[in-house]
């Protein structure tokens, strides 16, 4: 039977503990009760208990000191105090060492059972909360990518469906977006998790090498091949290899990845052997292939063999949704790496960079945070923790007038700008140095619509 809380009972009368027990038990509690601070420490020690109930005055240790050491041992631990009738000031003060509430002896059973539904009640609250958050936190976070659009959503899901397979997968998308992260995923919650993951950047190998890094040569396949070299697909038997930047490879190797997907089998470069092999592929690239293949230089065949499964993450400006939390995951991060203790950002600089483009995408941002985290001084990130060209208001005021002539208004909202930007904010310093007083500045603020640094 579930019973409705564990109960911690300590009372040096034997009277006292055994109606309470009695009562609580039949109540439908379950009662451990001992006579003194000493036993119930070793009881806390290796037990659970919801609920603390103590006497104050006990011989030895006392009621309040069992109820500090006892938080120290269980930290969600209530506990009510029993008081002798009519010792209020007692009462008080066990309240403000935090008990939850004191019962007057003699006492109604009523009344602790009131207070046992009140405690049960909150803690259960709490508990529901903390699983509540924990449940969203994961619903935005697939491992250790973040991403609460719909976009992200929905590659988690395909994702979360496609890892365990052996399907191919292609992963398009620009710079920054998150391409390797994502193929590292897949990897790790496939089955193949405990055999390699080889990455290879297939634009920073010259064309002439790659061919060999993949397949491997034997001795004397070409000059300089002075021994038998086993290539990545070798290496990579039973797990998974990631060819990045897949759109740049020539026609030869793509002409030898295409049998390698089609059979499962290759051969050395120089060799005639043929070697089968079990390995995933996935390909990221951030060309267009279809415009590659357009232009006549890739093989149509080879993308639709890799195009099995195709995952494209959008553009970080496409799923603005994102970056808040993202910043706040890349603060995580690196407040850790910089051993700082910064617990937010603050709202201005959140809407410094909702409004930026971010051409660089994902790692844009994430550049950008660590920077911001290393020379942040305070508690909280500040716009002026950001880069100029993030919140430098001089672009924007260029941006809306191009190459016309500014009017002296322009000039003077830009002029304005750059001064509180100049005294971090401080209006009474900006009015200083403009010659003005404050209020005229304030206006002008609000007429502008410009933002005060923070
Ligand atoms: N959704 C995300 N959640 C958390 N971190 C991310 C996310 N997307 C990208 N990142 C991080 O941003 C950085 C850049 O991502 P990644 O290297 O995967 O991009 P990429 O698309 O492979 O870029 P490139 O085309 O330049 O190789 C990495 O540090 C990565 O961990
Ligand atoms: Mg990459």
């Amino acid at each position: 039977m579930r019973t409705r809380g564990k109960i911690l009972l300590v009372d040096d009368e034997e009277i006292v503990r055994q109606s309470m027990r009695d009562w609580l038990t039949a109540a439908g509690y379950e009662v451990a009760a001992v006579e003194d601070g000493v036993a119930a420490l070793d009881l806390l020690r290796n037990t659970n208990f919801d609920v603390l109930i103590t006497d104050l005055k006990m011989p030895g240790m006392d009621g309040l000191e069992l109820m500090k050491r006892a938080k120290r041992i269980a930290p969600k631990l209530e506990t009510i105090i029993i008081t002798a009738y009519g010792s209020i000031s007692s009462a008080i003060s066990a309240i403000r060492e935090g008990a939850f509430d004191y019962i007057e002896k003699p006492f109604c059973p009523e009344r602790v059972e009131i207070l046992l539904d009140k405690i049960l009640k909150q803690s259960q609250l709490q508990e529901e909360n903390i699983h509540l958050r924990e449940r969203l936190e994961k619903t935005f976070q697939w491992r250790n990518i973040v991403g609460k659009s719909a976009q992200m959503q929905s590659v988690f899901r395909l994702i979360e469906t496609i890892a365990p397979t052996t399907a191919t997968v292609l992963i398009e998308g620009e710079s920054g977006t998150g391409k390797d992260i994502i193929a590292r995923a897949i990897w790790s919650a496939s089955d193949r998790a405990n055999k390699p993951f080889i990455p290879i950047d297939c634009a920073s190998i010259p064309e002439s090498l790659l061919a060999s890094e993949l397949f491997g040569h034997e001795r004397g396949a070409f000059t300089g091949a002075v021994s038998k070299k086993l290539g990545k697909f070798e290496y990579a038997n039973g797990g998974t290899i990631f060819l990045d930047e897949v759109g740049n490879i020539s026609p030869g190797v793509q002409h030898y990845l295409l049998r390698i997907l089609q059979e499962k089998e290759f051969t050395r470069i120089g060799g005639n052997e043929s070697i089968s092999v079990d390995v995933r592929v996935i390909a990221a690239t951030n060309k267009q292939l279809k415009e590659e293949i357009k232009a006549g230089r890739f093989r149509e065949d080879l993308y639709y063999r890799l195009n099995v499964v195709n995952i494209k993450l959008p553009p970080l400006r496409e799923r603005r949704e994102d970056i808040p939390l993202l910043a706040k995951h890349f603060l995580k991060k690196y407040c850790i790496e910089y051993k700082k203790e910064i617990n937010s950002i603050s709202d201005h600089a959140l809407d410094y960079l909702m409004a930026y483009p971010f051409p660089g995408n994902v790692r844009e941002l994430e550049n950008i945070i660590e920077r911001a985290v290393i020379v942040c001084q305070g508690e909280t990130l500040r716009a002026e923790n950001l880069p100029e060209h993030i919140t430098g208001q001089q672009k924007e005021i260029q941006a809306a007038t191009g190459d016309r002539l500014t009017t002296l208004e322009e000039l003077e909202k830009e002029h304005i700008a750059r001064v509180l930007k100049h005294t971090r904010g401080n209006i009474s310093q900006a009015a200083q140095i403009l010659g003005v007083q404050r209020n005229t500045i304030k206006n002008k603020i609000k007429r502008y619509g410009l933002i005060v640094p923070d």
